[in-house]
């Protein structure tokens, strides 16, 4: 039997009903709808619209329906979606003062209180889901701030660079991530409960009362607006999108560098597959597949905002659709973290093979052109002449650190011993002491900044 049935001659058809039905997902607003009621019942009863005694009574059966739910003895099917199924168990429990708790109230604004209350936990899972994953990027880079590796541009060895530096990278990628979670949350922490079907309500309610139950900061301000608004979940799918797209560039760098080609880290066994026909095999599943996730993530964003784009004002049932994108992207991108998270405490370093990546590949050339400009030869110069020594590296098979004192002088009398110092992987990053660079001094204080940024959350 529908909410709706009275207006109706005929049962819904098998079909239609199955087309229609939201249950199969929006059962996981379970406790958000439970929660939801049981303040609403409460504020009816404080309002003076039911009797106290008729209140508590739908508030116990409330609870006893979610704690059934909770250990499993009641299960949430039969119904066309969690506020109809709630709503019908309660009358099945309390009989007809179960039917009063829909005073005051429809599935519009209550199925836009219910997602909101959830989506403001899944902002907060996600916020603690990055705080781990900062928090071990950050523990790494502690450990890791002696190690001097190759930095890229277009994927072309160009200047080293400090490990922690690295992993620090991610971090200000991850910060950003959570203040936009954290931002996310405090924006839609406002309650549409009391909009009813889409033009307020006659009855004499009070939404303070129900805002304070559930935490909300504020109420919302137009009732047609708040039971047809759902920025909050295009804003939540674009945070996702984001952390997706941060997360698979640390994969692709991670299914790089733990390759036989680059061999600069190493995926333990733990974290790592094997091939059904290719015995050596070690691949690197776990990057690929978060790598591979982040093109679903993105196409909810867009299905979603796609389908808020032509909603005339106000509930459409279209809305309907904004919640098995949200629930697939949070599944997605939480077992994304997750996963990561435990990869990266655990993978190991390849220390003498990453430095030695490091020198090669002229990458120190900038050094030697920065070496003739801080003694007088303008930057212009300074490049010329070290594009000839790269030159002659090239056609003589040399690097630049295994030059003699002579060979650089026969580019320019300017050099003197120490440029043979100058040109170590080492020396070049640890001379990049800029705010941000990649001295380990610089790096040890980007992880100061990192976890004092991080605090604030
Ligand atoms: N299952 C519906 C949804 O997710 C609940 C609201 C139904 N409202 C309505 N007017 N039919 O949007």
């Amino acid at each position: 039997m529908k909410l709706w049935q009275g207006r109706f001659d005929a049962p819904e058809a098998a079909d239609a009903d199955a087309f229609n039905e939201s249950l199969s997902f929006d059962k996981q607003l379970w406790r958000a709808d439970i929660t939801a009621s049981v303040a609403h019942a409460t504020m009816l009863g404080r309002c003076g619209i039911l009797t106290e005694e008729e209140a508590d009574t739908i508030c116990a059966g409330l609870k006893g329906i979610y704690s059934d739910i909770e250990n499993g003895t009641l299960a949430v099917e039969g119904q066309e979606d969690i506020h109809s199924f709630v709503e019908s168990e309660l009358v099945a429990r309390i009989g007809q003062t179960g039917k009063k708790l829909h005073t005051a109230r429809s599935r519009n604004d209550q199925v836009a209180t219910d997602l909101r209350l959830y989506a403001r936990d899944a902002a907060d899972s996600a916020v603690s889901l990055l705080k781990a994953l900062i928090n071990t990027l950050l523990a790494r880079a502690k450990e890791t701030v002696r190690y001097i590796m190759p930095g890229f541009t277009h994927l072309r060895k160009a200047q080293p660079i400090n490990c922690a530096q690295y992993f620090n990278a991610y971090s200000e990628m991850f910060l950003r991530d959570l203040d936009r979670f954290h931002a996310l949350r405090e924006r839609m922490n406002v309650m549409p409960l009391g909009s009813a079907a889409l033009a307020g309500t006659s009855w004499p309610i009070d939404r303070e009362i129900t805002r304070s139950l559930l935490g909300f900061d504020a109420v919302s301000q137009n009732s047609l607006d708040a039971v047809s608004d759902r920025d909050f979940v295009a804003e939540y799918l674009f945070s996702a999108s984001l952390v997706m797209a941060h997360l698979s560039r640390l994969c692709e760098d991670t299914i790089l560098y733990t390759s036989d080609e680059f061999g600069y880290w190493e995926i333990p066994d733990a974290y790592s597959t094997g091939s059904s026909i290719m015995p050596q095999k070690k691949n690197p599943d776990i990057p690929e597949l978060v790598r591979g996730k982040t093109g679903r993530v993105y196409g909810h964003l867009m299905g979603v905002l796609t389908m808020i784009k032509g909603i005339p004002l106000a509930y459409n049932k279209d809305l309907q659709e904004d919640k098995e994108p949200f629930f697939d992207a949070q599944r997605t991108m939480e077992s994304c973290l997750s996963i990561y998270t435990a990869l990266l405490a655990k993978l190991t370093f390849n220390v003498n093979r990453m430095y030695d990546a490091a020198g090669e590949g002229y990458s120190t050339a900038t050094d030697v052109a920065d070496y003739l400009a801080k003694r007088g030869v303008p930057f212009r110069d300074a490049h010329a002449v070290t594009g000839k020594i790269v030159r002659y590296c090239i056609e003589n098979g040399k690097t630049l650190p295994s030059l003699t004192l002579e060979e650089f002088r026969a580019a320019s009398p300017v050099f003197e011993a120490d440029v043979l110092q100058a040109v170590t992987a080492r020396a070049s990053a640890e001379g990049r002491n800029s705010v941000g660079g990649s001295s380990a001094a610089a790096a040890k204080a980007g992880i100061v900044s990192i976890r004092k940024r991080l605090k604030q959350y």
